[in-house]
């Protein structure tokens, strides 16, 4: 069996033209345009090219966006100051601290911080608690998780019932997305197992999964043997592996590889998304969601 592919980059395209329709309705109804400001601190290259793209994706959808660009070595005071002005800034809807930050900057205070009706990120402690109680409690769920339970309802996967896997037990893909499936929604009540670093026998358990979800960091870790014949696998993996020039650009670009073994998984699983296109476009769309019911919100 060779898998069909679930294009994140479609799927999301599709989102967008959605959301294209309610931002000219914030704009007719109420004169409002969603606002997203994107705070990054220092140069790391992978955080620059995913606040770059966010960025342009707010633009082309004609959001209000605003690139704050600090130094790596900002104080915490000065980054809990910024934070604090965009609290109060009534044309900010969504507020985005680029994650990781400084190591002498302590992050759950930054993300304390945001006012929790403009965490956009579905970060703060008070959104993730609403994202555990689920239901009309959930305002803005985290994007990542938010983008793959997306793709697997678009492309017409069962969650309920299903057995779900999730590999990887971090607070911003793992156990968000073991919370969501498991909750009674729809494209939800799943029974999810989550394996991670001290699990023993991962590939027993994965082994099992309807549907397989790997965010785990590793490269190629996950083998096709791993993989239930017909399994819905979604590769959260963004690892940069090497450099190469772009056909297109003629630039310098990462080399990017996921955590399954892509060209063997295709020829057993059902269904697989690929790095890139898949998780990370989906990731975007689901941040411009998030910002535009945020306007929404405050909209009244
Ligand atoms: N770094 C990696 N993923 C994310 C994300 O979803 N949000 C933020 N703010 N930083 C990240």
């Amino acid at each position: 069996m060779t898998a069909k592919i679930i294009s994140g980059t479609e799927i999301a395209a599709q989102i967008r033209e959605e959301l294209k329709t309610a931002v000219e309705e914030l704009k007719q109804r109420h004169g409002v345009m969603p606002g997203l400001v994107t705070i990054l601190a220092g140069d790391n290259p992978a955080s620059v090219s995913y606040v770059t793209a966010k960025q342009k994706t707010a633009h082309e959808l004609g959001f209000h966006s605003v690139q704050d660009s600090q130094p790596g070595d900002i104080s915490q005071e000065k980054l809990l100051c910024l934070i604090e002005g965009y609290n109060r800034d009534p044309s900010i809807h969504g507020i985005l601290v680029q994650l990781p930050l400084p190591g002498h900057i302590d992050e759950s205070a930054v993300l304390n911080a945001i006012d929790p009706d403009k965490d956009v990120d579905g970060f703060h402690p008070v959104n993730v608690g609403r994202l555990m109680i689920g239901g009309d409690q959930v305002k803005f769920p985290p994007c990542t998780p938010a983008g793959i339970q997306e793709l697997i309802v678009r492309s017409g996967f069962e969650t309920s019932g299903a057995e779900v896997v999730v590999v990887g037990r971090s607070n911003i893909v793992g156990k968000p997305i073991a919370n969501m499936l498991l909750q009674k929604a729809r494209g939800a009540n799943a029974t999810v197992t989550v394996v991670h670093t001290r699990t023993k026998e991962m590939e027993r358990h994965c082994r099992r999964a309807d549907i397989l979800i790997v965010a785990a960091g590793v490269p190629g870790l996950v083998k096709p043997e791993w993989i239930k014949p017909g399994a819905c696998v979604i590769d959260v993996g963004v690892n940069r592996v090497g450099e190469k020039i772009s056909e297109k650009t003629g630039k310098k670009i990462a080399i990017l590889k996921g955590d399954v073994d892509f060209e063997a998984a295709r020829e057993i699983a059902g269904a697989i998304t690929p790095v890139p296109g898949g998780v990370g476009p989906m990731t975007i769309t689901m941040l411009m969601k998030n910002t535009v019911r945020a306007a929404q919100i405050a909209c009244g």
